[in-house]
């Protein structure tokens, strides 16, 4: 199994992928490695992983070593995991993925340190504008200075803008907005900082892909004024992420309206990532062959728009196979038949989106 695919087959996989008539190359004659292919290209690539899968799966846990440069867990840091009772602390699965990581040469990409979901029982009970300051603080420090120089990237704040509270500020009224106030942005970002000035810290958020699709434009502008706000202060805020949760039952229109989404925020001196990268093929039609095309297409437009801004360092697929993700529970096709929204697939072979993206990656397109 070459490796280190040639172009040729890189060539000829991505134009199957997209559609071209297929080329000879079949996947079991080359592999598109995108760990090697993302670096030739200064590009962070990796996945988000799950460390008991990890070490119950060793085939996938070799495709993971062999692709992803950065690893992102996808539940073993948030609250819930982390935080099983008041004044308790289970760094068990979070320390399994950063020497998961270690092991391999990876990076590790925190997620995450402030979100309204994934809040264990006894925060919401807990949480009020007495007690917010504390809990935020106290679990942030304690945390992020564990890991520090072990995490190189934190999703400090996640899917903090929400038009549809109708602030006008457009943040979410969030169970940390109503403790804190808006502020409470600015105090995650200060504490991460405080207890790991080396990590570099983003703001996490989703819908910021499509052109067409109103609500996501105005969350773009929504959030270039709150990331403007926030540098303005003074606050240490190195990165947006966008998370990049796309649809494949949506025609890719990821435009020059995202291109200069994308270039104001690198303007503002802000790194850009990609961090949970995933096409759900939830509700198309058709044959996994004929989605898989579908797929691999939404991949390759994306990628292609989005890799054009130099600003983007890290590009991190929300699961790398089939074979694990959390789509299957959340959101599974009607037919019954399973979902393929990874680059690779159950079995862990190559799908076209693994082409598509590797052709993106080596910019012969
Ligand atoms: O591990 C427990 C298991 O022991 C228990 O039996 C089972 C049933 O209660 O739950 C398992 O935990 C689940 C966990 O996924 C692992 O499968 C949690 O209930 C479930 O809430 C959790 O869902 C995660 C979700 O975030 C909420 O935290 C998904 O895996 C994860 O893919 C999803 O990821 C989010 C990002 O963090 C933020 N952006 C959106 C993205 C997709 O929704």
């Amino acid at each position: 199994m070459a490796l280190t695919p040639t172009r040729r087959d890189l060539l000829a996989g991505a134009a199957a992928a997209i559609g071209a008539p297929s080329a000879s190359v079949t996947a079991s004659q080359s592999y598109p490695v995108f760990r090697a292919l993302a670096a030739r290209r200064g590009l962070l690539w990796g996945s988000a992983v799950e460390p008991q899968v990890m070490d119950a799966d060793a085939d996938f846990a070799a495709l993971v070593r062999r692709e992803c440069a950065v690893l992102t867990p996808e539940n073993a840091m948030k609250w819930n995991a982390l935080r099983p009772a008041p004044g308790q602390f289970d760094f068990s699965a979070a320390d399994r993925v950063v020497a998961l990581a270690r092991a391999q040469n990876a990076y590790v990409h925190g997620h995450c340190l402030a979100w309204h979901e994934a809040m264990p029982d006894w925060l919401m009970q807990a949480l009020n504008p007495s007690t917010g300051r504390e809990l935020l603080t106290g679990h942030i420090l304690s945390v992020v200075s564990r890991y520090a120089g072990q995490v190189r990237s934190w999703d400090v704040v996640n899917e903090g803008v929400e038009r549809a509270d109708y602030r006008p500020d457009g943040l979410r009224a969030s169970p940390w907005l109503k403790a804190l106030g808006p502020g409470y942005i600015d105090l995650a970002f200060h504490t991460a900082h405080e207890a790991d000035p080396r990590a570099r810290l983003g703001f996490a958020d989703y819908g910021l892909e499509y052109d067409d699709v109103r609500w996501m434009v105005e969350k773009r502008c929504a959030m270039l004024i709150m990331l403007k706000g926030l540098l303005a202060r003074g606050v240490p805020i190195d990165a947006l992420a966008l998370q990049g949760h796309l649809d494949a039952a949506r025609p890719p229109s990821f435009g020059p309206g995202l291109g200069e989404f994308l270039d104001r925020v690198a303007d503002l001196g802000l790194e850009i990532y990609v961090t949970e990268l995933d096409v759900s093929d939830q509700t198309i039609p058709g044959d996994p062959a004929a989605r898989d095309q579908v797929v691999a297409g939404v991949y390759h437009a994306f990628l292609e728009r989005v890799l054009r801004q130099p600003a983007v360092r890290m590009v991190n697929t929300w699961g790398l196979a089939d074979r694990h993700t959390s789509k299957t529970t959340f959101f599974p096709r009607a037919d019954g038949q399973p979902v393929r929204p990874l680059p690779f697939d159950a079995d862990l072979q190559p799908k076209p989106a693994a082409f598509a993206i590797a052709e993106v990656l080596t910019g012969a397109y």
